[in-house]
């Protein structure tokens, strides 16, 4: 018995056991449940099943879930006036809209019009801000879940060198804050990057965050590193992968997440948390 594999399922699950309980706590002392807003625009295959897990957890941990589902060709005001109700509403702690938004939609105005107190999504400008400089509020769950399996399993980033492979808004960018937070050495590697293997040869943690089915190879690893897989792809033939080659990066890392299993399960554990802490600090 000596996996190698960071068990994001079994950490995700204690996470949420821990939410059920505090919510049960709140209700047993007559205060309100939390509640999630969630907002899928469009018909987009993958979304649907995300947000279908999220409405899911919610219920499982005793939250108060309400699901909107709006057509693809959903006009910006509508959405925007959509938000204005949710960020008014008592019941309703956090607003989570499903990423990619439909074209006609500028997906900046939508998450700098959600009220900060509830962008359980850690996307707006103010919490982004936050993270930046070292009081973070709400964090963006993706990365936070990220964080939380290091310390799950002992892995502290102080000192180390973290590369960070792809610098999108909701992973890359804000990862690198949580790691530089840490005090670890963050490079971040994207599209243009001239030598990707070079990087991650030095690399002690790995976080990748590309969106391309088993891109990172084993080979380019510096051994015992820690690799984190972000990417949730679907191969042709129905399987779903990371953007980590698994077998390849196994034999050189000390400690891999798989996919599924591994950081998925964290980012819909992270945004309970979110909710929880929203509700906690809306409500006093
Ligand atoms: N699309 C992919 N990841 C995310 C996420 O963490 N939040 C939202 N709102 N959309 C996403």
């Amino acid at each position: 018995m000596n996996d190698k594999r960071i068990d994001g399922k079994a950490v995700a699950a204690e996470l949420r056991k821990e939410i059920a309980a505090k919510v049960e706590a709140r209700r047993a002392a007559g205060l309100p449940a939390p509640g999630l807003a969630v907002v899928l625009v469009g018909e987009d295959p993958a979304s649907k099943v995300y947000v279908g897990s999220k409405v899911k957890a919610c219920e499982e941990v005793g939250f108060l879930s309400q699901n909107f589902r709006l057509e693809a060709s959903t006009s910006q005001e509508e959405l925007l006036a959509l938000i204005d109700k949710l960020n008014a509403d008592p019941q309703i702690h956090g607003i989570l809209v499903q990423l990619p938004l439909p074209k006609q939609i500028d997906v900046q105005a939508v998450i700098e019009r959600i009220d900060p107190k509830k962008d359980v999504d850690g996307f707006h400008p103010y919490n982004l801000g936050r993270l930046a400089g070292k009081a973070p509020t709400l964090r963006p769950c993706t990365p936070y879940g990220c964080m939380r399996l290091l310390k799950a399993y002992g892995i502290d980033p102080m000192g180390k060198k973290a590369v960070v492979v792809g610098a999108s808004n909701i992973v890359g960018r804000p990862v690198a804050l949580e790691l530089l937070m840490e005090r670890a050495t963050v490079t971040i590697c994207h599209s243009k990057t001239r030598d990707l293997p070079g990087e991650l040869a030095q690399a002690d943690i790995v976080i990748a965050a590309v969106g391309i089915p088993q891109f990172i190879k084993g080979e380019w690893l510096k051994p015992g590193a820690v690799v984190i897989d972000v990417g949730i792809n679907r191969l042709e033939n129905g399987k779903l992968v990371g953007d980590v080659d698994f077998d390849s990066a196994y034999e050189k890392a000390s400690a891999i997440t798989p996919v599924p299993g591994g950081v998925g399960p964290m980012t819909i554990a992270c945004l309970l948390q979110n909710t929880l802490e929203a509700c906690e600090a809306i409500e006093g």
